[in-house]
């Protein structure tokens, strides 16, 4: 053997269900003119709908301004002071509204690095991470590779209609979840919220994340709510769109109740991978009021640090704050037409789907399509879209949710024009899988 027993483990795995078929996908892309039958990924969480914008910004900087040396050299492992400073102008100007302290943030290469070194240093092996389902597949590894933490799936519901306002968390499912993973003789550890979320774009309501950080602190459980898709916001006044909302909290930051509690056990996750489609960059970050989880953090940190150069370039686009509003304005003027040109689509075919009031995703029920309901027949049904349309859609296994047939669909992966064509396919499909005639 020539690896290590996790190093074997982790030769003998697949990173994503998805992985190898958005491979074989990406190898045969659409295009209007040189290849009209080719594929459409919408499996993988990017925003490409501002690219061109921010590349323009990035060009400019750094064909203008001359590097600063402190780029060359080794600095702080939680982020270059002036980066966190300029990064906590923005988060409070545009995502939080609540003034926040530089020396709270500490920065990690995405926020897979900030969740696996979060994990590291609140979780135990063994111990437990609870998400409420649907949830992102991926938190699993983030949270288990290196810290060994195990992801816990809460299920709130069953159906979609059952979340239509938004997620359905409750004391309730907390208390049945805290007897339960105590009835197996393990310690919940930290509950992760996503909001907006992945996959459903629901966001928490206000008073209901307080209801839920009150019972954290009461129990000495942290709760870390990931704000990565916080300007991602879907324009829910818009005429075509806003009768699916008519009860829906807005998104409001988490900060605003950590800066009231001030308590250790309240931590916020942020990344630019969405908000502005640089996932690339690997730029994530934690904040929190809690001293000692931020040394720790800054001590584990080291092998995540972001690149200087990345800080920089990112640091000076952020100081430019009429670039940077006119930047999310655009971005979720796109997002919502991109949106209500699917969500159109899928009323049009009676697909059950989520309002969502931010993310880059719709979450859609096609049951109705699956032999039975089964993880089997999810993947078979998965595959015969992709195979019969060229659309890949996000398949529901990792999402941790108990109703087979759920999908996501990642909207702004590509230009809304692409999209349209997609839908038009995606439709066909549809008819033709329920007998229509296709006329
Ligand atoms: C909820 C959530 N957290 C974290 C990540 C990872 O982001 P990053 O690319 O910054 O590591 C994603 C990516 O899809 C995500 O959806």
């Amino acid at each position: 053997m020539s690896l290590s027993l996790r190093g074997n483990k982790a030769a003998d795995s697949i990173l994503r269900f998805d992985l190898e078929t958005f491979f074989e996908a990406v190898q045969n892309l659409y295009h209007k003119e040189f290849n009209p039958d080719g594929t459409f990924p919408l499996n993988v969480a990017e925003n490409k709908l501002c690219w061109t914008e921010l590349k323009t910004k990035m060009q400019e900087i750094t064909a203008r301004e001359p590097i600063p040396d402190w780029v060359s050299r080794y600095t702080s492992a939680m982020g270059h002071h002036t980066v966190r400073q300029v990064i906590a102008n923005f988060l409070s100007r545009h995502l939080t509204g609540c003034p926040m302290n530089p020396d709270n943030i500490g920065m990690s290469a995405g926020a897979t690095s900030v969740i696996e070194m979060t994990s590291m240093v609140l979780g135990d092996p063994g111990d437990v991470a609870v998400f409420p389902a649907p949830c992102y597949p991926v938190y699993k590894a983030d949270i288990g590779h290196k810290a060994g933490v195990e992801r816990y799936d809460l299920i709130t519901h069953h159906e979609l209609s059952e979340i239509q306002n938004g997620p359905a968390l409750q004391i309730s499912h907390l208390e049945k979840t805290l007897e339960d993973i105590h009835s197996q003789g393990k310690r919940f550890r930290f509950l992760v919220l996503t909001t907006p979320d992945n996959p459903t774009g629901g966001a928490f309501d206000f008073d209901q994340l307080i209801t839920i950080a009150d019972w954290c602190i009461k129990k000495g459980i942290h709760l870390i709510v990931n704000e990565i898709y916080g300007l991602s916001l879907i324009d829910t006044s818009h005429p075509d769109l806003r009768e699916d909302y008519p009860n829906h909290p807005k998104f409001k930051s988490f900060a605003n109740i950590m800066a009231e509690k001030q308590s250790d056990f309240l931590h916020l996750w942020y990344a630019f991978s969405k908000d502005f489609g640089a996932s690339g960059f690997r730029i994530g970050l934690v904040y929190s009021h809690n001293k000692k989880f931020l040394k720790a953090y800054g001590n584990f940190n080291a092998p995540n640090m972001v690149s200087n150069y990345t800080q920089w370039v990112f640091e000076r686009v952020l100081k430019d704050d009429d670039f940077i509003t006119h930047y999310i304005k655009t971005n979720q003027q796109r997002l919502t037409e991109s949106y209500a040109t699917a969500i159109q689509v899928f009323r049009e075919l009676d697909i059950p789907y989520i309002p969502a009031v931010g993310s880059l995703f719709i979450w859609i029920d096609l049951s109705e399509f699956l032999n039975d309901q089964t993880q089997a027949a999810e993947n078979e049904f998965w595959l015969e879209l992709y195979r019969k349309t060229g659309i890949l859609l996000t398949p529901g296994e990792g999402f941790g949710h108990s109703k087979k047939g759920q999908f996501r669909v990642v909207y702004p992966c590509v230009p809304l024009e692409d999209l349209k064509v997609a839908l038009g396919r995606f439709k066909d499909f549809v008819n033709m899988r329920r007998n229509i005639a296709v006329i």
